[in-house]
Parts: C-alpha cells; sequence; structure tokens
C-alpha cells in the first residue's frame, strides 16, 4: 500500500494509473461503516484510494475539531490488512490556501436538518470533497447513506458541476443491536449506548407504521417521537429524496431521518423507504 501525504505524490500516483480508481474519502477512525465502503471500491475497480483527512471547514467553531477521534496507526493497519492501493492523509496545508473562491452549498437542502443545526457544515463538506475529487479523478466515490443529507448534497454537486465520478451510495451498517455505526459512538458509554438504540428503534417503528398502511407524515413523525420521548430530539423528518418536504410518504422515493443529542455527542439515523 502506498502512503500519499502530498497532493503531488497523489496526483503523479493517480497519474501513473491507467485502470479505474475506487475513491472512499474519509476522517479517519475508521470503522465496519467504512470497511464495508471500502470492500465495494476494492470489489468494484481496479485501483482503490482511501484519504484520511480531518477537515476543520466542516466544524463549526463551537465544535471542537481538534477532538475529533483520532486512530492513525489502528486505521493504517485497516487500510493494508483490506488490501487498499494507497492512503492519502494529507496536511491540513495541502489542501487549504490563503485566497480561495467561496464554495457554497445549495441554501435549501443545506440549511434544513443537519444544515440548521450546523450552519455552514456542509460549504465545508463540498468544499473538501470538490478537491478531493479534482486531485484523484475516480471512476467512483463510495458514500454512506448514513449521512443522507451529505450524500445528496455531494451527488448534487457532481451533477451541476459536471464532475466526471460515479457516485456510489452504500448502505448503512448496524451494530448487533441495530445502532448506526459513527466514528462518535466511541465516546458512549454503556448506559448512553442502550439510549442510542431508540433511534433505529423509532425508525422500526415508523416501518411497521408504514407497513400497515400508514402513509401520512405527521402521524409517523408523532410514533417516532413517542419512542425518543426522553432524549433529546433535534429533529425527527420524513421528505423526498431530493429533500423536499412532503405530507404523504411517496414509496421508494422518501427518507426518515432522525437526530439526536445524547449527552454531548450527536447521533444521527435514517432509514429510506
Ligand atoms: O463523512 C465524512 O466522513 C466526511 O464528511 C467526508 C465526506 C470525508 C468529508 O470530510
Amino acid at each position: 500500500m502506498k502512503i500519499l501525504k502530498t497532493t503531488k505524490e497523489l496526483i503523479d500516483y493517480r497519474k501513473s494509473l491507467t485502470c479505474s480508481i475506487g475513491f472512499i474519502p474519509t476522517m479517519g477512525a475508521l470503522h465496519q461503516g467504512h470497511i464495508s465502503l471500502i470492500r465495494k471500491s476494492i470489489e468494484e475497480n481496479d485501483s482503490s484510494i482511501v484519504s484520511i483527512f480531518v477537515n476543520p471547514t466542516q466544524f463549526l467553531v463551537k465544535e471542537d475539531f481538534s477532538k475529533y477521534p483520532n486512530r492513525y496507526e489502528a486505521d493504517l493497519r485497516i487500510c493494508k490488512l483490506i488490501g487498499i492501493d494507497a492512503l492519502f492523509i494529507p496536511n491540513i496545508d495541502e489542501i487549504y490556501f490563503a485566497n480561495e473562491p467561496n464554495i457554497v452549498a445549495p441554501m435549501r437542502q443545506s440549511y434544513m436538518l443537519e444544515g440548521y443545526q450546523r450552519p455552514k457544515h456542509f460549504d465545508g463538506v463540498l468544499r473538501v470533497i470538490l478537491k478531493l475529487l479534482n486531485l484523484t479523478k475516480p471512476t467512483k466515490s463510495y458514500f454512506g447513506k448514513k449521512d443522507a443529507q451529505q450524500l445528496f448534497l455531494i451527488q448534487n454537486m457532481v451533477k451541476t458541476l459536471f464532475l466526471e465520478t460515479a457516485i456510489v451510495p452504500c448502505e448503512i451498517i448496524r451494530d448487533e443491536n441495530g445502532l448506526a455505526l459513527s466514528s462518535r459512538n466511541i465516546y458512549l458509554n454503556e448506559k448512553e449506548k442502550i439510549k442510542a438504540l431508540n433511534l433505529s428503534k423509532s425508525l422500526k417503528v415508523a416501518s411497521r407504521e408504514i407497513m400497515s398502511g400508514e402513509l401520512h407524515v405527521e402521524k409517523i413523525k408523532k410514533r417516532m417521537r413517542e419512542v425518543l420521548k426522553n432524549l433529546d430530539v433535534e429533529y425527527v423528518e420524513i421528505i423526498d429524496r431530493k429533500f423536499c418536504k412532503i405530507e404523504k410518504i411517496d414509496l421508494k422515493n422518501s427518507i426518515i431521518l432522525v437526530a439526536v443529542k445524547i449527552g454531548k455527542i450527536r447521533l444521527i439515523d435514517n432509514m429510506w423507504i
């Protein structure tokens, strides 16, 4: 596995390849969710590149980006074991410069839900992803459905800026109890983990309601809020897959999303229906 630390090394490496490239951008602290993305990329491409870059521009001032989990040694071992071809681990000054054009995510879809809780977060995500896609020029890029809004905004950027990569949405990976995997889960103590199970429980309740014929968004959200009643809920929402509000669920075109805070940890989960 090649370890690439500079953008020049990455560009030279990419130019040396004449085959299909799969790209998996991450912020490290790799877990089974990332591993499933990496495996898919290895299956579908001749060469797979993973990046680990804790992107400062997607953190709010009040969010301490220096406290983002750093598992560099473990991440390195995982990447080697799975068999990726190259790992890109740049320093901040390889990625960001003093005078840069501004990338601003579309207002409506980036200031609702996650964007309402974390204003400008998606500007930072799009900014770094645009740079990483331009550097790696991958045939396919892999993103988890767990960050549904991020996935939607990246798909939209790729389409509207005519970037030449296929975005591959990957399924949410859960632990044996149903908790969606996230790098932030390592901060949860045992009691908090039990509380956190209510996120996936609320989604299951919603899916049962839908299977029994209930399609009214407000009624389903009310049932979900009952499950989440003892938690600090940030949002419970059901929207279509273009992130537009709906009153009635349109099957195979909707997403149910939930975000809560447990202690200081924000957790999100969703279900595509
Ligand atoms: O989902 C993440 O880990 C990050 O938002 C991403 C896509 C790697 C951009 O920094």
